[in-house]
């Protein structure tokens, strides 16, 4: 059932202020002042964190390193499943092993977690099947609480698996002592905060899907941003090659210098997902350089972002303000969107990409 909308990917962008409402207050209930767990995981008996996935679940991770690294300063480590596995890195005492999937049977996925069983103090898994492999094989599952996701481009799961580790990384910043009790309350606001801004970002639909239709004609887009949003840039460029065919890269906007802007010219967008925030300033001299080129910018930002950056600027999309902290789950609306429109605007199989599968249970 698709619940009015074209396709089951649209209604899982949709569902996600009611969804992940749902998902906080499973941690986070009502009343309470703290982060409730399934079970305790002790964050002050590991000294770092490995984080192992694929392909978007992957992106999640990346992004959680940030937040595991700047909020409870424990160190963190990620690696995708399929170079991981047959890598046999060395897992030093004190690193607990945690695996991210939405379908819980990732075959990569498994095989990581298998090779960690026996070496990491705690294997733990973020997922969306309760009763999966790579949840029943780990000493600690955390639910996302995404309900079924039918279309293969994953969304909903994405962002529920954001919130999982956004709360997980300050529960582990408090028992390590790195967050004051103020500080917390102010982030679990915020979270609270979050369904009401998703509903607010979910208003881009119709300017997103104007902008799409000129989007469907390019060969290649690219897709930048820093800190977390750098892993944004990366899921917007997966979620728009996947489903509507068009060949697209994410990169950390300080690494275009480096080779990327080689592609530059006027056939190529570049989508810069930038809130306003302390790295704007280097964005912006980015966004410059690729305008110096005849490169058509959409930037993805906030009122005052977009105030910022001037004329020049090809596009832009109007975010709601939202914490820094909190950023990389709202951004995931106009990444899904721009895909999904896009590819409605190719005419793709939007839901069953040519040559996916839903869950990759072979390497
Ligand atoms: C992208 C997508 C895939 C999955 C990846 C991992 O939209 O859906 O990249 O994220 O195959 O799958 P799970 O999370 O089931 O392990």
């Amino acid at each position: 059932d698709k619940g009015g909308h074209r396709h089951f990917m649209a209604k899982e962008i949709a569902e996600q202020p009611t969804v992940l409402a749902d998902a906080i207050s499973r941690y986070l209930p009502a009343g309470a002042d703290d982060i409730v767990l399934p079970e305790a995981i002790d964050f002050t008996a590991i000294d770092r964190l490995t984080m192992v996935a694929c392909g978007t679940a992957f992106y999640a991770c990346n992004v959680a390193k940030y937040w595991f690294e700047q909020l409870a300063r424990l160190p963190v480590e990620i690696d995708v499943a399929s170079e991981f596995r047959y890598r046999e890195p060395p897992v030093p005492k004190g690193t607990a092993a945690l695996f991210v999937s939405q379908s819980g049977e990732t075959a990569d996925t498994l095989a990581a977690l298998r090779y960690c069983a026996g070496k990491a103090d705690r294997i733990l898994s973020v997922v969306n099947v309760p009763e999966s492999s790579i949840s029943r094989e780990s000493d600690l599952a955390l639910p996302i609480h995404a309900g079924v996701e039918i279309g293969v481009a994953s969304t909903k799961a994405f962002t529920c698996q954001l919130l999982v580790l956004a709360l997980l990384a300050l529960e582990a910043a408090r028992q390590r002592g790195e967050i004051t009790a103020g500080e917390l309350q102010d982030r679990l606001e915020d979270v609270r905060a979050l369904p009401g801004l998703l509903n607010q970002a979910l208003t881009i639909g119709d300017p997103v899907e104007r902008l799409s239709r000129d989007l469907a004609e390019a060969r290649d887009i690219l897709f930048l941003g820093r800190g977390a949003m750098y892993p944004l840039a990366l899921e917007g460029a997966l979620k728009l090659k996947e489903i509507s065919y068009i060949h697209a890269e994410g990169y950390a906007s300080g690494e275009l210098k480096h080779g990327p802007i080689a592609l530059v010219d006027d056939h190529v967008p570049v989508i810069v997902m930038a809130p306003r925030d302390a790295l704007f300033e280097k964005t912006i001299s980015n966004m410059q350089e690729v305008m110096a080129r005849g490169g058509r910018i959409l930037l993805v930002s906030d009122a005052k972002g977009i105030k910022s950056a001037g004329d020049g600027v090809w596009r832009t999309i109007q975010m709601p303000d939202v914490s820094a902290f909190l950023a990389p789950i709202l951004y995931a609306i106009p990444a899904q969107l721009l895909a999904y429109h896009t590819a409605v605007a190719k005419g793709t199989d939007v839901d069953q990409p040519r040559n996916l599968a839903k869950s990759v249970t072979v390497e």
